[in-house]
């Protein structure tokens, strides 16, 4: 479904003019995905272990909030640092991308991608503007704020899963294009997952079009489990709160205080891994779903993984999927990657 903003005044200009949003969502379906992650991945059936629940389950609005702050913490690196980077190398990307389509991926509230915006105003054409979220709530504000503050920008943005959207982008193309994909939220996919993604990003650019990839790298392990497992406890509330979503949404009674917060770094697959640790043995139900729920004492849930990068991987894992590094940018302790790839000809 598409919805053309009617402009209550002939002004081209007025913000309703120049915002377009396309709403993808397929509540039925997420739904039926939803409940089916959740059954197998809590292992009713005893098949799957250690038990898990999908990442997305963090995001309702209050997990929204508890990783706002957690972009803020000290220990949190990867949001301040991949900022840094884009302030100082944002005119260079745009001066060698030159795109009339950004695209970005999960584009939340758009802050790091001022600094692009910022440098493509001083190009002299119409830059369209692409964001893909799944809360329509955030992209509808953050729209509104870069209308009023970019005059020249046009917004088509998308509410969808990255997959609608990406599905949709391969059959319309309005000239060259640039995917961005900040945040390292690629480190959150299982490597089939991230195949797929890449794939489909491959499909959704022309020979020569652009993608832009945060990348999270390797580094000693230290600060990586102090950046998950902060002093202020707020990884632990935003991890912990999944279980509060699940209640709500399923009818649940998981009791917060039965749980405890983890995160350790696997060293050998290099990924952050989030854990949510029972206390003591329980039995936990989900009254919905008709399901119960059997944990022993210390049997933990697997909420999240974060892959952390080698940027010469990287170069050769995308490479081999025709999209060629241009350009790697990184801040002078080499904790974040920006990489600039190009789609090349096949
Ligand atoms: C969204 N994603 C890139 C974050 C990360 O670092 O993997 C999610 C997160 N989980 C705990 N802290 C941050």
């Amino acid at each position: 479904m598409s919805t053309f903003s009617q402009s209550p005044s002939n002004d081209q200009n007025s913000l309703e003019a120049r915002l377009q949003i396309d709403y993808l969502l397929d509540l039925k379906a997420i739904e039926k995905d939803d409940v089916q992650d959740v059954i197998s991945g809590l292992n009713v059936d005893g098949v799957q272990s250690p038990k898990s629940l999908p990442a997305r389950y963090f995001y309702d609005t209050k997990g929204s909030q508890l990783f706002e702050e957690i972009c803020q913490l000290p220990e949190y690196y990867p949001t301040r640092t991949e900022a840094s980077i884009l302030k100082q190398y944002a005119t260079e990307i745009v001066n060698q991308t030159q795109a009339i389509e950004l695209i970005e991926l999960g584009s939340g509230s758009s802050t790091k991608t001022r600094f692009l915006l910022d440098a493509y105003q001083s190009l002299d054409t119409t830059l369209y503007y692409t964001p893909v979220d799944v809360s329509s709530s955030i992209l509808k504000a953050s729209a509104y704020n870069l209308l009023a503050d970019y005059p020249r920008l046009k917004i088509q943005g998308k509410i969808a899963t990255y997959s609608q959207a990406l599905q949709q982008l391969q059959t319309s193309f309005l000239g060259k294009r640039t995917i961005i994909f900040l945040g390292s939220s690629i480190g959150n996919f299982e490597p089939l997952e991230c195949d797929r993604f890449i794939a489909q990003i491959t499909n959704s650019l022309n020979p020569g079009d652009y993608f832009l990839l945060g990348i999270d790298l390797q580094k000693p392990v230290t600060i990586l489990e102090a950046a998950y497992n902060d002093t202020q406890g707020i990884t632990a509330a935003f991890n912990l709160n999944m279980l509060q979503h699940l209640n709500e949404r399923f009818q649940g009674n998981f009791n917060l205080e039965l749980f405890k917060h983890q995160a350790i770094y696997n060293q050998t697959k290099n990924q952050i891994e989030m854990y949510l640790i029972s206390q003591q043995t329980q039995s936990v139900t989900l009254e919905s779903l008709d399901l119960t729920i059997k944990l022993a004492q210390r049997e933990v849930i697997l909420t999240e993984i974060s892959r952390k990068f080698n940027i010469e991987q990287m170069q050769q894992y995308l490479g081999d999927r025709n999209l060629n590094l241009i350009q790697s940018y990184t801040d002078s302790q080499q904790w974040f990657g920006l990489l600039l790839c190009q789609k090349t000809n096949l």
